[in-house]
């Protein structure tokens, strides 16, 4: 038998073994194992083979998946690699290419040809060649290693599989564990830079419903957008030039515009970001009254500094729409995690499963008390939750304290370096693109103003035990009668003596740096507080650590007994940002008594919601027109134009812009949320609640041919309709 053949039986075995008995429904699924769920799948009405979806040898459905530039996932639809999207997922690249004169995020945009497609600096798609599991290799390597050196050893011996797998070869490899490090799979993946806009809605259409609708159930948006990728003349990756060509891809997905019904089999393939599916009941304490609430106090601060900037000039409102939307995105999930965390009661239901574990291990081989020691673990480190929580998501929040630490090292480097004129030329080009970008999303009033507010959350709610040394001399030394105003009368003084705050002093300074000058700038002073391994470890000592390490190794340790304890039962890892698939049907579902909720909604309900010149419910003249004449072509069922429908599949964020596939394995939809009665669905699946929301595929298509008028696009695309190859009137005659 050979290697890999082997470990992938190793592999499978361990999946065979672990976990709760799963519903059809509920998993993320390793394409390369998804043989094991064949049966059930073609119960569901999967109608081709676990080859046709993920297979190294020959063209399958994994081929046509791409990872959208780290954070969501994209297919290919056409073979002249166009990748459908969500808009959301457009979203930056659309706002960074608008301007108050060529609004393309407002207006929405078609390329009528190759020429108008526009290049996206940044901006990457990676297809997965293969996996494989490497789980010996690096369980080989971690033989008598200590707890504490462990994370290091794997890093090392990744860095060695993967190089090795990759050398001499224009790829790129990674390792992941799953199972809490009980197992390590590589992954190796090709990836294209030369990435372009096509077309994408007006954001009134593609964002329709906004923060109101956003994680809700029935929704009415064209949450899609749409790119291509590039490639050079022998259509290898390539980065971006005018000569690149539209790559040709190995599968492209067919459209299907024959409509969906209650109970028909869907199927989500793509990359789901994170579940903490083996969270405790102490981490759903936690998360339930410290952390999440936490995070939606300081998310609240910025959110509102910035509406109130952005509500003043377009010219504003372009330049911090995205890292608006990205911040109120998991703003509102984080509500509605500890919400649903709550009114499920998670925390009850995993002490239940805790209490069983505890006894089935007292009277197994495996005999540790993993319950306890998670309990103590958590009471040592619970006190110190809303201080590390502050740190992260308040005092590095402010863009300045990141550029001064950089810029700082740059200086230095600089400095040490004077005789390397190419050096120096490189480091001022760093520091241009630094500002650069730094400027792009920078509002001086509103910057000022979160950067005092949050300092001022932090001297409140984090305990004064914590508090660091330079946040007492602060209050100290800018004392104005409050904390409010205190912090306020030292952000004033940052802003105007620091020369690395404001973007035009900022390249005055880097246009001649002296050390001297920088290591007197206050702005700096206040940074190098914040270097996150140095805060750490002077506030925390070694709390944060110890407890990061501990249950790391608890993690390792239950995941190892709950498959001894579920020994035969099929189980599917949390998700980590790999390839993976869900599968399942499209399904109602009751939100409270007495409610059902129908699997989709039509145009009919989104203009019914339009409330003109609205932020959130706007929609564009071209639409409203195409609706008054009930122009649906099509892409039409019963009378009215398909909107949005739901599945019981099993996503999470990353997973956004996936394809929803029927039994065919044609696209019928793009998944791009999650539904509120089960936002806590990241950490524990229901089964009665949990929905997956997509664009149905037939407004995305009506979108780009009637409102769009992009013929161009459509003609690229493999659509199966219901209707006959032959038409009517010939088919008359041949029954006569
Ligand atoms: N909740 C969606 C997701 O995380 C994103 C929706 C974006 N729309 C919005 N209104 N922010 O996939």
């Amino acid at each position: 038998m050979n290697r890999f053949k082997y470990a992938s039986l190793i592999l499978l075995a361990f999946v065979l073994l672990l976990g709760q008995p799963v519903k059809a429904d509920e998993g993320m699924w390793l394409p390369m194992l998804i043989g094991k769920n064949y049966e059930q799948m073609k119960k569901q009405g999967f109608k081709l083979t676990p080859e046709d979806l993920y297979s190294v040898n020959k063209a399958s459905i994994k081929d046509a998946i791409v990872s959208f530039g780290g954070f969501c996932t994209g297919e290919i639809v056409s073979k002249n690699g166009l990748i459908f999207t969500n808009h959301h997922c457009g979203y930056d690249a659309a706002a960074s290419n608008s301007t108050p004169e060529n609004n393309i995020l407002d207006n929405g945009f078609y390329a009528k040809s190759f020429q108008e497609e526009k290049p996206i600096k940044g901006l990457f798609v990676r297809f997965l060649v293969r996996m494989e599991d490497v789980t010996p290799k690096v369980m080989a390597a971690l033989v008598g290693v200590e707890e504490k050196d462990k994370a290091a050893k794997i890093a090392e011996i990744t860095k060695k599989i993967t190089t090795d797998a990759t050398i001499g070869t224009s790829m790129e490899a990674d390792v992941r564990d799953i199972y809490k490090a009980n197992q390590f799979l590589l992954f190796i993946y090709e990836r294209f830079n030369d990435i372009r806009l096509v077309g994408i809605p007006a954001q009134s259409i593609g964002k329709f419903g906004g923060d109101t609708d956003n994680w809700e159930w029935p929704r009415h948006t064209g949450d899609f957008s749409v790119f291509r990728v590039y490639a050079d003349s022998e259509n290898k990756a390539a980065p971006y030039s005018v000569n690149n060509k539209p790559y040709t891809p190995k599968k492209s997905l067919p459209i299907s515009i024959k409509g969906i019904k209650n109970g028909d089999f869907s199927m989500v393939y793509g990359y789901p970001g994170r579940t903490d599916r083996y969270l405790t009941s102490y981490g759903v304490k936690m998360a339930t009254e410290k952390t999440n609430p936490t995070i939606v106090k300081l998310r609240d601060i910025r959110l509102k500094a910035w509406k109130e900037e952005m509500d003043k000039s377009l010219d504003t409102r372009l330049k911090l729409s995205s890292q608006y939307a990205n911040i109120a995105n998991y703003w509102k999930y984080f509500i509605g995690q500890t919400e649903q965390l709550k009114r499920l009661k998670i925390n009850e239901e995993k002490q239940k499963q805790e209490e069983d574990f505890t006894n089935w291990a007292a009277s197994s081989p495996v005999n540790v008390n993993l319950i306890g020691a998670y309990k103590n673990a958590y009471a040592i480190y619970e006190p110190y939750a809303v201080h590390i929580t502050y740190v992260n998501e308040g005092l590095l929040a402010s863009p300045f304290i990141r550029n001064a630490n950089q810029i700082g090292s740059m200086i230095k480097a600089m400095n040490a370096r004077k005789a390397d004129p190419a050096f120096q030329t490189q480091v001022k080009q760093n520091f241009n693109d630094l500002v650069n970008n730094y400027q792009s999303t920078y509002s001086e009033n509103a910057d000022k103003k979160i950067f005092a507010q949050i300092l001022t959350s932090f001297y409140q709610d984090v305990p004064k035990s914590q508090h660091p040394k330079f946040i007492t001399l602060i209050s100290e030394n800018y004392w104005k009668g409050s904390t409010e105003a205190t912090f306020k009368n030292y952000a004033d003084h940052l802003w105007e003596k620091s020369n690395l705050i404001d973007p035009e002093k900022m390249r005055k300074f880097l246009s001649n740096p002296s050390l001297e000058s920088l290591e007197n700038d206050p702005a700096y002073l206040y940074a190098s507080n914040l270097i996150p391994q140095d805060y750490i470890r002077n506030n925390f000592g070694s709390v944060f650590s110890d407890f990061q390490l501990e249950k790391n190794r608890l993690d390792n340790l239950y995941l190892k007994a709950l498959t001894e304890k579920n020994k035969g039962n099929l189980a599917y890892p949390d998700a980590n940002s790999t390839m993976r698939i869900s599968y399942g049907t499209i399904q109602n579902y009751s939100p409270k008594d007495g409610i059902i909720y129908d699997i989709k909604t039509s145009i009919d309900g989104m203009v019914a919601k339009y409330k003109p010149g609205n932020e959130e419910f706007d929609l564009p003249k071209s639409l409203l027109e195409a609706y008054s004449k009930r122009d649906f072509r099509e892409y039409a069922e019963a009378g009215t134009l398909p909107v949005g429908f739901i599945s019981n599949n099993d996503i999470t964020g990353g997973n956004s812009g996936s394809p929803v596939l029927n039994g065919n394995g044609e696209l019928i939809g793009i998944a791009f949320d999650g539904n509120w009665e089960a936002m806590s669905g990241d950490i524990a699946f229901d089964k009665q609640y949990k929905r997956t929301i997509s664009v149905d595929i037939r407004f995305v298509l009506w979108c780009i041919d009637v409102i769009g008028g992009a013929k161009n696009l459509i003609d690229e695309l493999d659509i199966k309709t219901n209707k006959l190859a032959v038409p009517k009137d010939k088919l008359i005659l041949k029954k006569q």
